[in-house]
């Protein structure tokens, strides 16, 4: 879910309906405002659907107040209609909540608060939250400030949250645990926000709350206090963001604006990190830690999503060079299943936004038995990068559409470069060989320009794809990622089942599937496993498959076997996913584009998913 808030001399409507827009890849289920005018009037409109539905809604009606906070929904409990959508009120409608996360002791608290006369409107657990304040408040005799610190010192769970009340119309009250909220510092007023994209125009000093704390903001005062009611002292951070970085630049889509980034987003991702004169790779953020991964018995990647694709790619790379074992986990499972940590081992947690709940989750405990942890992330001062002992950062810059693209190329570039830091570091490679691996690693962001040459062909073949109803996307090596994650984009956006599949295992099972309406996307450039994906594209044939197939420039055995060809320049077999992955995302954007679908905001998804 998304939030947004703001109190000092401005309208709050327009700053919290451009900021739910900018919030809204965090979740579209449903968008509610609250506002309190300057009679001390609490207005909230709220609506199930997107931000511009509940702008259509608003209409006329009264838009006043210089106080006023905003979600956007990614339903948790209960439905995404008009009554669970945020902010929720208390019995007595005089305070209004917002929340991102999940209150994990709602059903005994609602239990206990219907017993004391309570009655509820929605299914959610926010709104028993707010009631338990309300509770607090007049049985206690508190004040607001008070009733927040103590109820929260009861709820179980993670939440970012933002309180208004009509007796105090002065106040915002923002908390954190375990989901993110950024605070914008301006002069006479204040933001808070789950990340900075709302807040970037109006200033660039910014807070990241931590876990555990309460922001209590006025238009000239800021107090932060720790739940157990410690004073704490703010820090304020400068923020990076640029406002172009958040906009479309004359793309039809975020999704394509991003696909065609990647030649700068990997040359980004490099900068100061490689010498290939020298045969060097330097990763300062990791530095401190080369006698870890010198002795350590094995390195476990863990992530969720197309995070997870990019470290299996990474567990290619690592074992190849570096010839530490990698373990391959989703973070979710993980998590739960009493892994065998030890010192000696180091955790990779790989994540685009740096907020996914269970990647979080997983961190924690193997911090708690003793493993060294270093992040993978693409959002600078998210909180994994804060969890975490050590990291490189992806630097794609900031991604907007749901689904993944720059971050993912730029995360498999990070994993490249980790794996030729440790090699170099323990020896297992040569330096004339990192010499020649990193003067062509140089050179990819080009042959990724030269790629992406291919988008009017890639849109050719689209057209005659878009009516299929599934799709099997193969590959061996490195390339078995890739079509995971080629899978992956095509559901994500298209809504056309898709699978991924080593190549070799699809006549264990998936072969089955294969009729003249089935298109088969294979992975067949010029590797080591080339002659074997010749005879997997041959037993397609011989069912009757079709075949697209993604090969080395100049190829041309296969370009007489297959019924589509996409050419991708040659390059080491080690880069191979940074290349063959951009058809593929060119194919799913423009397939879901002629079905009509929304390409940035899928149904059902979320970018942030920062509950398990
Ligand atoms: C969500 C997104 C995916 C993403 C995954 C992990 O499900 O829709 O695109 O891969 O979360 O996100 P992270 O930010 O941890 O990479």
């Amino acid at each position: 879910c998304g939030i947004v808030g703001y109190i000092g001399f401005r309208d709050a409507y327009p700053i919290i309906i451009k900021g739910l827009h900018r919030l809204e890849y965090r979740g579209y289920d449903s968008a509610g405002i609250a506002l309190i005018n300057n009679s001390s009037h609490l207005n909230i409109y709220k609506k199930a659907g997107k931000v511009s539905n509940l702008e259509e809604f608003i209409g006329e009606n009264d838009q006043t107040g210089h106080v006023g906070m905003g979600h956007t929904r990614w339903a948790t409990h209960g439905a995404p209609n008009d009554k669970n959508s945020h902010p929720h009120q208390s019995g007595d409608e005089n305070l209004a909540i917002i929340h991102n996360g999940i209150i994990e002791n709602y059903g005994p608290l609602k239990e206990e608060l219907i017993s004391r006369g309570h009655t509820f409107k929605s299914d959610t657990d926010t709104e028993v939250l707010i009631h338990l304040i309300e509770d607090i408040q007049s049985k206690a005799n508190l004040d607001l400030r008070e009733a927040v610190r103590v109820a929260l010192n009861e709820v179980v769970g993670a939440y970012a949250i933002v309180i208004m009340s009509k007796d105090d119309p002065n106040q915002l009250i923002a908390a954190r645990k375990g989901s993110p909220m950024v605070i914008g510092v301006g002069e006479h007023e204040y933001f808070v926000a789950s990340d900075a994209t709302p807040i970037v125009e109006y200033t660039k000093n910014v807070i990241y709350l931590n876990d555990n704390e309460i922001a209590y903001l006025k238009k000239d005062e800021l107090l932060i206090k720790n739940i157990d009611n410690t004073v704490q002292t703010p820090y304020i951070q400068a923020l990076e963001l640029k406002l172009e970085m958040l906009e479309k630049g004359g793309y039809e889509h975020f999704m394509l604006k991003e696909i065609f980034e990647q030649p700068r987003s990997i040359r980004d991702c490099m900068r100061g990190r490689i010498y290939p004169e020298e045969g060097k790779v330097q990763l300062g953020g990791i530095k401190d830690y080369t006698e870890k991964f010198k002795n350590a018995d094995r390195i476990i990647i863990v992530a969720c999503g197309t995070s997870w694709h990019a470290g299996l790619v990474g567990e290619y790379l690592i074992e190849e060079y570096a010839r530490i074992p990698v373990e391959v986990e989703y973070a979710s499972e993980f998590r739960y299943r009493n892994p065998i940590i030890s010192e000696k081992d180091i955790v990779i947690a790989i994540s685009q936004s740096g907020e996914t709940a269970d990647t979080m989750a997983a961190i924690e405990l193997a911090k708690e038995r003793g493993a060294t942890i270093f992040g993978v992330c693409n959002v600078v001062g998210a909180s994994i990068p804060r969890l975490t002992h050590a990291g490189v950062y992806t630097h794609a810059g900031p991604e907007i559409g749901v689904a993944s693209t720059k971050a993912f190329t730029a995360q498999v570039t990070v994993l490249t470069l980790m794996a030729f830091y440790m090699a170099q570091t323990k020896g297992t490679i040569t330096q004339s060989k990192l010499i020649s691996l990193l003067i062509e690693l140089e050179k990819i962001p080009d042959l990724i320009e030269r790629t992406l040459l291919s988008n009017d062909y890639i849109l050719g073949i689209a057209e005659k794809f878009k009516d299929s109803r599934n799709a099997l996307f193969l590959g061996r090596g490195s390339g078995f990622p890739v079509a995971l994650e080629g899978a992956l984009k095509l559901k994500e956006i298209s809504y056309i089942h898709a699978e991924g599949y080593p190549a070799a295992e699809m006549k264990h099972g998936p072969i089955a599937l294969i009729d003249e309406e089935m298109p088969v996307v294979v992975i067949a450039t010029k590797t080591s496993s080339y002659e074997k994906v010749i005879s997997n594209i041959q037993e397609v044939k011989a069912r009757k498959g079709v075949v697209i197939a993604i090969v080395t420039e100049g190829d041309t055995e296969v370009k007489n076997m297959a019924d589509y060809v996409i050419e991708i320049p040659h390059a080491d077999e080690a880069f191979l996913p940074l290349l063959a992955t951009i058809p593929l995302q060119l194919l799913s954007y423009h397939i879901a584009v002629l079905r009509g679908c929304n390409v940035d905001q899928p149904r059902n998804l979320a970018k942030s998913v920062t509950v398990e």
